[in-house]
């Protein structure tokens, strides 16, 4: 259980299991949410730690994938959006040449040297992201003559697929940016957190989770065209409202999994250009294309690429019912999405196939999805006001019945993009 800088208690993973191993009494929703009246700022926090006032503060949304499945690193047009939920990260100059990061939500210190940036392993393993950030930015010409004490807070649960690595990168980048002095476009930093994670943490990501974080607005979605690398935003449907439901389930072998699809989209894009030289990428391929290089393409990467091509189209009709303002077709394209990462990607889960099936039937559900790279994770309902906490409380009861333990719930909204505070 934490304090969040909006004046709440996050009652965390554990604490929600413990509450609903107490029995069906105090198995309520409501317990996820406590109002609390003080609350520890990263100021404070970073005081405790280093003993001074920061420099600077920065902090970047975490985000939801919307629509558009693996489709940016395909070259394909994306719909995310930024959630009211933060990385906050604070900064001050050092005399020396040292780095020393710390986090609320993690246990151990990193502390480095300015003049041995390397990736770590373990538990220290969390700084990678803002380590891997400043290594970009000065691969760019960032001149960095001094170290640097950093501290991190969230109300953003790490790990729960809503890219807190994204959110600390960018909130990193905006910090350091301002502490040496080197000013960054939203566009610049979106790329260069997909550097960082890229070639420091050494994830193969598309541009979906930084460019979300960068270009997230209350209200809004974030379009991004990733042939073009062009990004803009769409008003969210009125009156709709997300709710994310975190599996906890995280599995060990995800970061591979997430690079072999990404490699089976790069052999399929290979194979059909084999016939159609001039294919720019695979989310540009039509579906006639695919169906034909079928014996060529083999049965996985024939399903890989019949995802890609499917979502490109689910995404551009996403886009037309926005304009036409048609939620339930909206809604109705959120599902299929998410019956096409369980059938032809292959990236989704029992538990997540459960909530996502069970949540569509229940009444002010538009439809719901799997939001991210899959595996596990967080998926994602597009709701109406009606879809109340007891609803939600129902369908947790439902999953512990099969699961025998519970997701995390909470119902967000979009948020601003990343900025210096
Ligand atoms: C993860 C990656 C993104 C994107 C999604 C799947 O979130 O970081 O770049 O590929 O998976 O759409």
């Amino acid at each position: 259980m934490r304090k969040t800088r909006k004046g709440k208690i996050l009652v965390t993973s554990s604490v929600a299991q413990a509450f609903a191993l107490e029995g069906k009494k105090r198995f309520t929703l409501r317990c996820m949410w406590v109002p609390f009246s003080t609350l520890m700022s990263i100021e404070q926090y970073f005081a405790a730690q280093f003993n001074t006032a920061p420099a600077f503060v920065a902090r970047a949304p975490g985000r939801l994938e919307f629509i558009g499945n693996h489709l940016d690193y395909n070259g394909g047009l994306v719909l995310g959006a930024a959630i009211d939920r933060y990385v906050t990260v604070a900064v001050a100059p050092r005399a020396d040449r040292r780095i020393v990061l710390a986090s609320e939500s993690q246990p151990v210190r990193v502390e480095n040297s300015l003049d041995a940036l390397a990736p770590a392993k373990g538990a220290t393993s969390w700084g990678n992201y803002p380590l891997g950030m400043l290594k970009v930015m000065r691969d760019a010409g960032l001149e960095v003559s001094h170290g640097f004490n950093l501290a991190v807070s969230n109300d953003l649960p790490i790990g729960a697929g809503l890219s807190s690595s994204a959110a600390i990168e960018l909130a990193t980048g905006l910090a350091l940016g301002a502490l040496y002095h080197y000013s960054l476009d939203r566009r610049q930093l979106a790329f260069l957190g997909r550097a960082a994670e890229n070639n420091f943490v050494g994830m193969p990501c598309g541009i979906l989770d930084q460019g979300s974080s960068a270009f997230g607005k209350a209200g809004s979605l974030v379009l991004i065209d990733c042939a073009t690398n062009d990004f803009s935003t769409r008003p969210m449907p009125g009156g709709t409202h997300f709710w994310v439901f975190n599996t906890l389930k995280k599995h060990t072998l995800i970061d591979s999994f997430y690079a072999a699809r990404n490699r089976e989209c790069m052999e399929s894009l290979a194979i059909l250009r084999q016939t159609a030289p001039s294919l720019a990428n695979l989310a540009t391929a039509t579906e006639e294309q695919v169906k034909v290089a079928r014996e060529d393409l083999g049965e996985t990467r024939f399903k890989r690429a019949l995802h890609v091509v499917r979502e490109m189209a689910r995404v551009r009709d996403t886009l037309a019912a926005l304009d036409a303002q048609d939620t339930a077709r909206v809604g109705r394209n959120l599902t299929a999405s998410h019956g096409s990462s369980r059938e032809l990607f292959e990236n989704s889960c029992e538990e997540l196939d459960f909530l996502v099936a069970r949540v569509v039937g229940m009444p002010g559900v538009f439809g719901a999805r799997l939001s991210g790279g899959g595996f596990g994770g967080a998926a994602m309902a597009l709701t109406d006001g009606s879809f109340s906490a007891d609803a939600a409380g129902q369908l947790l009861k439902d999953y512990r019945a099969k699961f025998g333990n519970v997701p995390t719930i909470f119902s967000s909204r979009t948020g601003d993009g990343a900025a210096l505070l």
